[in-house]
């Protein structure tokens, strides 16, 4: 079931010099949905994802969470908010073990170093949000105890989605969950996203993978050159002439 507008993207530029990346897109996720955003290689998805979360500042429009403008705050003040995201590049601390990683978002200040990290999260018993995390996800307390560096893509990912709901997500945005993986691991990411829609998180997933992505999305954008070229049902975009020469123009 998908209700009113969570978030709303009201048309949104952004410029890096003399690039523009973004060219007045307008876009609306509903509360409760999966809205797959597809698009070839360059067409701004990645940039769409970093200006909602306010990793860059947009060069013009608005963008609105629960009818407040959220176009100019942090990616902390968003976050706390509940706008989560996890990067295309499944970005981990490679020093430290998956677990840790994921405990990361227990520990709200700054600490000057991993030993003295870990010593506090030694002395701290591990939040319910992390265990729920960890069960959800459905990583191993053994591959938790790996670093990143030694876990497969689909842990890393999976890594990647656990550390995103232990900051407990109402709109979780997925950068290509399903990049690099192979045809079961994909349905494995793919089962995944549904579950945690069940569980109520309204998600923004973009891929490249227009089967998968039309398979598990509720409704389907197709960003190209910067602009929402269309948008509509899965169905709909299956079948759409616009979306099929993007693709195939790659
Ligand atoms: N930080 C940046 N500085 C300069 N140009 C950038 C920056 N980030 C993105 N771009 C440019 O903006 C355009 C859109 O890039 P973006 O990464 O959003 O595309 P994408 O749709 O995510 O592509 P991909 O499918 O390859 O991940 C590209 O031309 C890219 O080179
Ligand atoms: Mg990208």
């Amino acid at each position: 079931m998908t209700g009113s507008t969570l978030l709303s993207v009201e048309e949104v530029s952004k410029r890096f010099g003399g690039l523009v990346a973004l060219d007045g897109v307008n876009l609306t996720v509903n509360e409760g949905e999966i809205l797959g955003l597809i698009g070839p290689n360059g067409a701004g998805k990645s940039t769409l994802m970093n200006v909602i979360s306010s990793v860059y500042p947009v060069s013009g429009g608005r963008i609105v969470f629960e009818d407040t403008d959220i176009t100019s705050d942090s990616v902390h003040t968003n976050a706390k908010r509940g706008i989560v995201r996890t990067f295309q590049d499944s970005r981990h601390f490679e020093e430290i073990t998956g677990y840790e990683n994921i405990r990361l978002a227990e520990i709200p200040d700054k600490l000057l170093s991993w030993d003295m990290y870990l010593s506090v999260l030694t002395q701290r018993e591990e939040s319910p949000g992390v265990a729920r995390a960890i069960e959800e996800v459905g990583l191993s307390r053994e591959t938790l105890a790996k670093t990143p560096t030694d876990m497969t893509h689909l842990e890393r990912i999976q890594l990647a989605i656990a550390r995103a709901l232990t900051h407990d997500p109402e709109l979780l945005m997925l950068d290509e969950p399903f990049a690099g993986l192979s045809k079961e691991e994909v349905d494995i990411v793919a089962e995944l996203v549904t579950h945690l829609n069940d569980l109520g998180i309204t998600i923004l997933l973009i891929d490249h993978n227009v089967g998968k992505v039309t398979a598990v999305a509720n409704r389907v954008a197709v960003l190209h050159q910067g602009s929402i070229l269309t948008k509509g049902s899965p169905e709909e975009i299956i079948e759409d002439e616009q979306m099929r020469a993007a693709y195939l123009g790659e």
